[in-house]
């Protein structure tokens, strides 16, 4: 049998989850946590029987586990799994990768440096739905697509209002980085990951006024994206506007067919025999926590089999890149072109 791999886990809001799923998975061995609030990682270490709790990440990364999941505020992303990987660990790092690309091809740069993998965690790669997608565009259902829509909006969900979720300084912007990049990402990867060459945006900050403390983001954000060929992408996020309720959607459109994700359903449009036909595949949707351990399952398989995890940092640095176009395009209100 091969030998566990070692894990830590840095942050411990989302990181409960990271840390459920490890403990679920019979191949690794969480070996300690860190977070700076000592009570918090104390007592999460003592219930689940984790050995070492700190409250100075370096303290973890000196323990040398295999694998370190970064769960930090988003500022703090690209310092700590920097110095992650430089101690010798793999790392999963929550989503936003960074605040910026410039950050996020540091930390991709440092993963190769030490030979270690990086893995993004977007978790909606792992949903029941859009893996089923995934096989039929590669089995070329919808044939070549070259047209598609996303969006998540909110009417009223502004996460930790005036903390440093608000705070353009800490989160690199707001619904855009904190939601956009989940369905830009996912709609991308079911697209085969073309690369950006462009983009138009807009941000609005309407509805925020009443926030107390400090927010200087956005509450809704909108971007038309172009790739490389012709494919283009509109995407639309809120955290405040008015719609009758949160929702998400993927819609994507091909010369053989279409799909509509809207939530947990997926229908696909397309031609039988000369017919049109809607195909609704049967399938169970996952919890949300199903999910990240599947993420986890799958960042643990590559590593003991030493094969390149999905959602890579690289992918990631494209990723920022169209995030950090939109920011440019809708300040300057002029569309930017992406190297
Ligand atoms: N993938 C998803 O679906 C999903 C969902 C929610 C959050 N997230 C991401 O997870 C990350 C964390 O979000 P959150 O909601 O848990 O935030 P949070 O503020 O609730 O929790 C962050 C934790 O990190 C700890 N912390 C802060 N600075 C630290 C430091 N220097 N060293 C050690 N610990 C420190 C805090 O004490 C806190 O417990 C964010 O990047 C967020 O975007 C992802």
């Amino acid at each position: 049998m091969k030998e566990k791999t070692t894990v830590g886990v840095i942050g411990l809001g989302l990181g409960q989850a990271h840390l459920a799923g490890y403990l679920k998975d019979e191949r690794t061995e969480v070996i300690g946590l860190a977070d700076l609030d000592a009570g918090l990682v104390e007592d999460t270490a003592l219930r689940h029987g984790v050995p070492h709790a700190f409250t100075d990440y370096r303290d973890l990364a000196a323990l040398g586990p295999d694998l370190v999941s970064v769960c930090l505020p988003n500022f703090l992303h690209a310092p700590v799994t920097i110095d992650v990987l430089d101690a010798g660990a793999h790392v999963l790092c929550e989503k936003p990768m960074a605040l910026n690309a410039g950050q996020a091809r540091d930390m991709a740069f440092a993963a190769r440096r030490n030979g270690r993998y990086l893995m993004i965690a977007l978790n909606n790669r792992f949903r029941a739905e859009t893996r089923i997608l995934k096989k039929l565009i590669e089995q070329e259902v919808l044939g070549e697509i070259y047209y598609a829509r996303t969006g998540w909006l909110r009417r009223s969900g502004i996460p930790g209002p005036g903390t440093w979720f608000t705070r353009k300084s800490q989160a690199g912007g707001g619904p855009l980085i904190d939601l956009g990049v989940h369905m830009i990402d996912l709609t991308r990867w079911l697209m085969g990951n073309p690369r950006p060459v462009s983009v138009v945006g807009a941000t609005y900050s309407r509805l925020s006024d009443s926030v107390e403390g400090v927010f200087d983001v956005e509450d809704l954000g909108a971007a038309f994206i172009r790739f490389e060929g012709d494919a283009t992408l509109v995407a639309e996020t809120s955290w405040a506007s008015h719609v009758p309720s949160e929702g998400s959607y993927v819609k994507l459109m091909g010369t053989r067919g279409g799909a509509e994700i809207t939530g947990n359903d997926l229908t696909v449009y397309t031609d039988l025999h000369g017919e049109q036909v809607n195909i609704t595949p049967a399938y169970a949707p996952r919890e949300w926590s199903e999910c990240v351990a599947a993420e986890i399952a799958h960042f643990v398989d590559c590593i003991q089999a030493g094969r390149t995890p999905m959602s890579t940092g690289e992918q990631g640095v494209e990723i920022m890149q169209i995030l950090d176009g939109i920011y440019e395009s809708a300040a300057g209100n002029r569309m930017v072109h992406i190297d």
